[in-house]
């Protein structure tokens, strides 16, 4: 099917089969995953030489290393000889990678450093040069975060991030110095039978939380209140705060980024951290930011596998039209005091995680869509999805974003004005 056939954006609308049909998988390998950057790393990840960790883009496993003289190379983690995958570590410390099946070894460049038996290959057939892991053409990094491209040909990472920088500068400023450490403890990882868009749509959804989610909340109301009796202070009874009440903007920042950003969440939190540590903050950042950094009061979806959280990264990896894997990781500010370490640490274990209250609840709602998809191809049924709430609201900021209220399906909208951009590039126009 054709991207104008999947993806009506006038009035808000994507078919069912943008998420069952296996060709318009592979074909957003190609024309997205293949062409676009794709988040790869954050440096804290390969912080000295040697350090390296796999990931995927798209389909393509890769390796990402720091080498001896501190550059960053992303390499694909496959081969020269029969395309075995060479490394399987998520990550780790080497200088080099040897295939386990016939024992051809590479450096942490990808060159090609040692063949077994070498004397049955004739002069210059293997020139080291020309074999090895194949390097990405272009890999960049911004505020920490190391993106790569298959495209040698792809703009510059700073324009594709456009209007979402000024949010990864801020993500980076949630301590005073600055210091962020990505997956300290490891990460939480997950499978659903799913399309790898339906967690890209709730990254930054400001419709279902109130309803979704709302146990959650109770669970986190009762246990705020059962740790205020065990302390010995006064019950706080509390109704559970509605996201719909609140202030609460989603943002289309253009490329598929969007955002939903509640800036109380932050008034609420600033009341937990210590004092101290405000002030360390308005020091350094200013009285008037330190409203916009604590928390941060948003979450940031940088497309197509990317979104940003306060104390969380995660990152969605497709592995076929049905089904996704998710990582997420935890965000450590090793240099704060322990009082905000942990306070992070609750809310992420409180929420996300096997025994968090609110994680899993996403994810069975992945699945049932997809079990109701199931139906697609019966053609008297109504094969459209609604992605239409408000959409005469949106409004143009200064800085040349879209702006409509947190509910209001704005920011699943920005993923599939990207998604429709890209897949139809280069194609006749209806
Ligand atoms: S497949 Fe790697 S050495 Fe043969
Ligand atoms: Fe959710």
């Amino acid at each position: 099917m054709k991207p104008e056939e999947l993806v009506d954006l006038e009035r808000g609308r994507v078919h069912m089969h943008a998420y069952t049909d296996a060709d318009v998988f592979r074909e957003e390998m190609r024309r997205i995953f293949y062409k676009t950057w794709v988040f790869v790393a954050h440096d804290s990840e390969i912080g000295v030489s040697g350090d390296y960790r796999t990931t995927s883009i798209g389909q393509v496993p890769v390796i990402v290393t720091r080498d001896e003289d501190g550059e960053v190379h992303v390499m694909v983690n496959r081969c020269a000889h029969r395309g075995t995958t060479v490394c399987q570590r998520e990550k780790g410390n080497a200088n080099f990678f040897k295939c386990e099946y016939h024992g051809w070894v590479y450096n942490n460049r990808g060159d090609l450093t040692g063949v077994s038996l070498r004397r049955g290959y004739s002069e210059g057939e293997l020139a080291h040069s020309r074999i090895g892991l194949q390097r990405l053409p272009r890999v960049e990094t911004y505020g920490g975060l190391v993106f790569a491209s298959l495209d040698p040909n792809v703009g510059s990472l700073s324009d594709h991030l456009g209007l979402a920088k000024p949010y990864i500068d801020d993500w980076n400023r949630q301590t005073p110095d600055g210091v962020l450490e990505v997956q300290a403890g490891g990460s939480y990882r997950f499978e659903y039978n799913g399309n790898w868009k339906l967690q890209a749509e709730n990254n930054t959804e400001g419709y279902h939380p109130d309803f979704l989610h709302q146990e959650a909340v109770r669970v986190q109301i009762f246990n705020s209140r059962r740790a205020r009796a065990a302390a010995g202070k006064p019950d706080a009874p509390r109704r559970p705060t509605r996201i719909a009440a609140m202030e609460s903007n989603g943002l289309d920042l253009g490329n598929g980024h969007n955002l939903v950003e509640t800036p109380q969440v932050s008034v609420l939190l600033k009341k937990r951290y210590p004092a101290q540590y405000l002030d360390d903050m308005a020091r350094a950042y200013g009285v008037e930011a330190v409203d916009s950094l604590i928390g941060p009061p948003w979450r940031l979806n940088v497309f197509p596998n990317l979104a940003l959280g306060g104390s969380n990264v995660r990152v969605i990896q497709p592995l076929a039209a049905n089904r996704t894997m998710v990582r997420q990781y935890f965000v450590d500010v090793p240099t704060a005091p322990e009082a905000v370490r942990a306070l992070r640490r609750d809310q992420e274990q409180g929420f996300y995680g096997q025994a968090g209250y609110g994680g899993p609840d996403d994810v069975e709602m992945f699945e049932r869509m997809q079990e109701g998809f199931a139906s697609a191809d019966a053609d008297v049924l109504d094969p459209w999805l609604l992605f239409n709430r408000q959409l005469e609201s949106e409004e143009r900021t200064p800085e040349g974003a879209l702006v409509a209220d947190s509910t209001s399906e704005i920011t699943q909208r920005a993923v599939y004005r990207a998604w429709y951009a890209q897949m139809s590039a280069g194609r006749e126009r209806p």
